[in-house]
């Protein structure tokens, strides 16, 4: 039976950056939930990640925008730099002018721990060391799961959040696994006062020159850390072999380096000043489009990157399952007989699966922009992203992913299917 009510209670595998942000939306919509999570409290994964206006809409939904924003770094362009230090492109990630925000980029550790601090303000029960191993019985009123540790529960709706390794996925679509792109991400973090930047040189950078595309993202509040690296094919390894090479600091430092004299300086100095011990990459793997992301009885439905994790070169990763999460919470408070989970559901997957199939396409075209000079050359017209003229002024060509509400949206569904029904 497809739920015509709120469901009491909403238990959330995976207490990632969905999964935290779901918590606290059903909680200001009177929804009771909890989340279950693989890892310990204080794990740390490293990293930042940059938000868009889309998101942070989101973020600001909840209350956790104004709690981070002194903790990031605001910006609002991705600038495109030529091997002779010309601006060639400018990629707008935020606007306060144009979508209402500005971009910003937060240290993960820092936006989560604020999440985490809000779920416990408002005593959302959250379980760590809890990984998930099985659904073990779904629908047709309750879901039950078991844990590694032992423990079992059972509510009348599952929401997972658990990532591109979605267990949860697994319980239903177990053909789905994640694909590799081809390409991986090499990186590490270095100190600004360290670089030779020119005078005037606007910071995010991508530099485009003979090898490919190498990135210059500032980060920390102050701007005087820069997270940089650069995308490269490289053949797909097992777990095993990415595990190697995830500790292999040294080889990463080494392929980092290569041909850096092909760099303009300003990268150069970069080089120059990379600690081998902050290296790490990031293998862009996706999930191929689903047919489904909710189970057959409709009381499993999935979020985030378990749904529908992209490549990060157009970086709406984590801004997707902000949006995923925002319609989904609004929409579960407004089931009724007339707009039942199922046809709610099937809304608000439709509606989602479209976006990520443009935000691949835009993905697709920022990842031909970064390839080296030499297969650039060989790609049609429309292949690269490129729209100097159209992001400029008053612009806004990014208005259909920056601008969305996906509160208003929910609302307008569930508006729709009332009228339908009578
Ligand atoms: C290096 C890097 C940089 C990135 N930068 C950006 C960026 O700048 N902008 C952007 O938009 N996106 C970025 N992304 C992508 C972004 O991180 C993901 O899209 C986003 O984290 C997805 O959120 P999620 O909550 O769906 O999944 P996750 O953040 O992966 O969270 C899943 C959670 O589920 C838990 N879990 C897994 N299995 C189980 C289980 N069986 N039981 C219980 N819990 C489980 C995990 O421990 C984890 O906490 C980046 C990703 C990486 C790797
Ligand atoms: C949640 O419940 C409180 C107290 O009963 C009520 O004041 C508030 O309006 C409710 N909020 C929503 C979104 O239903
Ligand atoms: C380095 O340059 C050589 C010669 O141009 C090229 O074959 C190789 O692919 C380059 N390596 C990288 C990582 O760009």
């Amino acid at each position: 039976m497809a739920l015509t009510t709120p469901p009491a209670q909403v238990a959330i595998i995976g207490g990632g950056l969905a999964g935290l942000t779901l918590a606290l939306a059903l909680y200001d919509l009177n929804i009771s939930s909890t989340v279950y999570e693989a890892r310990s409290e204080d794990f740390d994964q490293g990293g930042g990640v940059m938000l868009s206006p889309n998101a942070l809409r989101v973020l600001d939904s909840v209350g956790v925008y104004k709690r981070v924003r002194d903790k990031s770094l605001q910006f609002d362009v991705l600038t495109f730099k030529d091997g002779q230090d010309q601006t060639t492109d400018e990629y707008y990630f935020g606007s306060e002018k144009l979508y209402g925000y500005h971009a910003i980029r937060i240290m993960r550790k820092e936006l989560q721990d604020e999440m985490k601090a809000m779920l416990r303000e408002r005593h959302i029960p959250i379980h760590y060391d809890s990984k998930l191993t099985s659904i073990t019985s779904d629908g047709p009123d309750r879901v039950e799961f078991a844990f590694a540790n032992g423990q079992v529960a059972s509510a009348p709706l599952v929401i997972g959040a658990d990532g591109i390794h979605s267990t949860v996925r697994g319980t239903f679509l177990p053909e789905a696994k994640p694909i590799y792109a081809g390409f991986m991400g090499i990186n590490s973090v270095v100190q600004r006062s360290r670089l030779r930047i020119p005078d005037g040189y606007k910071l995010p950078a991508t530099v485009m020159a003979k090898p490919g595309a190498f990135l210059l993202v500032p980060q920390k509040p102050d701007g005087s850390e820069l997270f940089i690296g650069s995308q490269r094919r490289f053949p797909e390894l097992d777990s095993a072999g990415w595990e190697a090479l995830r500790k292999d600091k040294q080889k990463l430092y080494d392929m980092l380096q290569e041909n850096k004299t092909d760099w303009p300086d300003v990268v150069q100095s970069a080089l120059e000043a990379t600690p081998v011990d902050r290296m790490g990459f990031w293998a862009f793997y996706g999930i191929p489009p689903l047919a489904s992301w909710l189970s057959e009885s409709k009381r499993i439905i999935l979020v985030g990157d378990a749904a529908h994790a992209i490549p990060p070169t157009a970086g709406q990763g984590a801004n997707q399952a902000f949006e995923d999460v925002r319609a989904l919470a609004t929409l579960l408070s407004k089931l009724s007989p007339d707009a039942p989970l199922d046809k709610a559901a099937a809304q608000w997957q439709a509606y989602r699966q479209d976006r990520i199939k443009k935000v691949l396409d835009l993905t697709q075209q920022m990842n031909a922009k970064r390839l080296p000079e030499s297969e650039r050359a060989k790609l049609p017209p429309g292949a690269i992203w490129s729209d100097q003229s159209l992001t400029r002024g008053d612009g806004g060509e990014l208005r259909w992913l920056y601008d969305p509400d996906l509160a208003q949206e929910a609302e307008k569904w569930v508006q729709e299917l009332q009228q339908a029904a009578h």
